[in-house]
């Protein structure tokens, strides 16, 4: 799919953002743990939901999905094999492993795909099974993961706070025996909605939001209504745009406390807004200060809104930089921007960001989800009509993302068919 996109105008309305995606790719696969139903309100229609649905569907989970209302009725949910298309599609499938140990004590599965800007290995999920005393044997696509014994709570200490790794061991944890605690794990905020969640299917759970985790023994999991955390990496995308953008723009539904690392740096950079408890108005301001953006685990600066913010830096007075320490080869955009006459480069894994007001309309490439979110507002920044390849991707993550840019006045048509450019 292709994005054409031309902007005359400053972005002006309002934007409600969606239920969270990660927040809701993991309470997703988590449902199934119930063998309930379950009613989850709030859940974006987004296509990384509808591969995961279909997932579902396969395992024998009814499923429907109507107006941000998922319900599931996991109750006749069944073994199968998870070498199969669907799961290489998009790196939540990674969650079938945890919840089919906890389920089933066993899985085949494929290794899980979405956004490859880099290799992302799944060692810190793979040791914590072994802990729990489950047997591994992995080839460069696929994991069998089996128990010759039951799996076992454990004490284990996360090598590094990964998002996956921390859901997936809670997955597998929560209906042991006996007591697990989980040490250094992530403490974003879609770990502590999926947290809420489990508790809310009954599970008792101490720790959400620290470095400790405390899966209490002897969970008798039942079905729930959960609404779903507001997404803080859309709500921060739309900032950004709006930061580069807008006359006037109010992005509704939100948790602001989520986005504070984000906030911090609009300030430094000299940014307007009005900040309220959940919703943000930003201004159109000039004379923006250049920053230096470090990304790391939360509460730090998010890796997901490095590529976004990188075309709004390009009107700072003077140098920005950023560095991923998260995905330090995170950085495809940065070849893309240069093709809209963009003062970008690479010194070691230093992204950095000059003044850049000319920017000129040209072809380039969505290379993943994030990176397509930030070359769109690249092309909505350039001068002349855009074309923005591959946007499919973007629209794995971002509902109706040319209607709500519509709504703020800006040209965007969405071509399916590749010949019409
Ligand atoms: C989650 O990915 C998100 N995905 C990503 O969002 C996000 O970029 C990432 O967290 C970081 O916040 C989902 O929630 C589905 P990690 P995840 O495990 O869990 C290293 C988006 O655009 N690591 O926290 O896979 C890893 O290489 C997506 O919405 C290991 O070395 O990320 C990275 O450097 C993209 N071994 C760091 O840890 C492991 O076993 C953090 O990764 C696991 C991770």
């Amino acid at each position: 799919m292709i994005y054409k996109v031309e902007n005359n105008t400053k972005l002006n309305g309002t934007i409600k953002i969606n239920g969270s995606k990660n927040a809701s790719l993991a309470i997703v696969v988590g449902a199934i743990l119930a063998k309930d139903i379950v009613i989850l309100n709030n859940v974006p229609n987004i296509t990384d939901i509808h591969d995961l649905l279909d997932i579902l569907r396969y395992l024998n989970c009814k499923v429907d999905y109507n107006d941000h209302i998922l319900k599931i009725d996991g109750r006749n949910v069944v073994y199968k094999d998870l070498r199969i298309d669907k799961i290489k599609k998009l790196r939540a499938s990674y969650y079938f492993m945890g919840a089919f140990l906890a389920l089933f004590e066993k899985v085949n599965i494929c290794k899980p795909g979405g956004c490859n800007f880099q290799n992302r290995p799944i060692d810190i999920h793979l040791n914590g099974f072994e802990k729990m005393g489950a047997k591994i044997i992995e080839t460069d696509n696929e994991v069998c993961i089996s128990c010759d014994n039951h799996l076992k709570a454990r004490q284990i200490n996360l090598s590094f706070p990964s998002v996956g790794a921390t859901i997936n061991l809670i997955l597998a944890s929560v209906l042991l025996e006996d007591t697990t605690v989980l040490r250094n794990v992530a403490t974003e905020p879609e770990i502590v909605d999926f947290i809420m969640f489990l508790k809310k299917m009954g599970a008792n759970i101490d720790g959400e939001g620290t470095k400790t985790i405390i899966i209490h023994k002897n969970n008798r999991l039942h079905g729930c209504t959960y609404t779903i955390m507001p997404d803080r990496i859309e709500c921060g995308t739309y900032l950004i745009y709006g930061a580069a953008l807008a006359k006037k723009l109010t992005i509704t539904n939100i948790i602001s406390r989520q986005v504070r690392s984000l906030l911090s740096i609009f300030i430094e950079m000299g940014i307007h807004m009005e900040i309220r408890e959940n919703e943000i108005t930003i201004y159109e301001t000039n004379n923006l200060k250049p920053v230096k953006i470090v990304t790391g685990p939360y509460p730090s600066f998010p890796t997901d809104l490095q590529q976004v913010i990188c075309p709004l830096l390009l009107k700072a007075d003077g140098q920005s930089m950023i560095i991923d320490t998260i995905y330090s080869k995170r950085i495809s955009h940065i070849e893309e921007l240069k093709k809209l006459n963009a003062n970008v480069k690479i010194v070691d894994n230093f992204m950095l960001i000059d003044k850049s007001d000319k920017l000129i309309a040209n072809t380039i490439k969505c290379n993943d989800l994030r990176g397509g979110a930030g070359m769109l507002l690249a092309c909505l920044m350039s001068k002349g009509v855009s074309y923005l390849t591959s946007a499919e991707l973007i629209e794995r993550g971002y509902q109706d993302i040319v209607l709500n840019l519509s709504s703020l006045g800006v040209h965007i048509e969405r071509i399916i068919d590749n010949e019409k450019i």
